[in-house]
């Protein structure tokens, strides 16, 4: 593979499984306050961010490259708000889809047409993350503080199942 393209997938790696320890964190967050099915729901991102990964991982290694593994960054915690955790998600999610846009187009710079293919699933799953936690934003917008509704929303993000 061509260096830049190569580091740039290499990288990706790592923010990947790291999506998945922030998310573990945001679970956390949710345990702690008795939301069951928001901690629920974030864990089961944490897993589809663990398979993510390792989609880029093993399609280095189909490629004949050596992955190599960077270091995670301490994963925010002190969220202030329901609200927070989902916007932070989103911001996450916001930098993990210019990311994957960045290395899309490297691979079409450098005419890698097998990374141009392997990325579109990328793309379209990116549409999908942003979708679902704006989705979720935009009910706590109706929700605000009422107990009753949090709880109702709570038990419905819980119904996430693993794709
Ligand atoms: Fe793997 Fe949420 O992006």
């Amino acid at each position: 593979m061509d260096e830049k393209l190569y580091e740039a997938m290499n990288a990706q790696v790592t923010k990947e499984l790291f999506s998945a320890y922030l998310y573990l964190s945001m679970a956390a967050y949710f345990e702690q306050k008795a939301l069951g099915g928001m901690a629920g729901w974030m864990k089961v991102q944490a897993k589809e961010e663990v398979e993510h990964g390792m989609k880029f991982f093993n399609y280095i290694n189909d490629r004949g490259d050596a992955v190599k593994l960077g270091a995670f960054e301490k994963p925010k915690s002190d969220f202030k708000s329901i609200k927070e955790v989902f916007q932070q998600s989103l911001k996450h999610e916001q930098g993990v889809t210019a990311s994957i846009n960045k290395i899309y187009d490297i691979a079409l710079k450098v005419n890698d047409h097998a990374v141009v293919a392997f990325l579109q699933w990328f793309v379209d799953e990116q549409v999908e993350e942003e979708k679902n936690v704006n989705d979720i934003l935009a009910k706590l917008e109706y929700v605000k503080e009422d107990s009753a509704a949090i709880l109702m929303l709570d038990r419905a993000l819980g119904e996430r199942k693993e794709d």
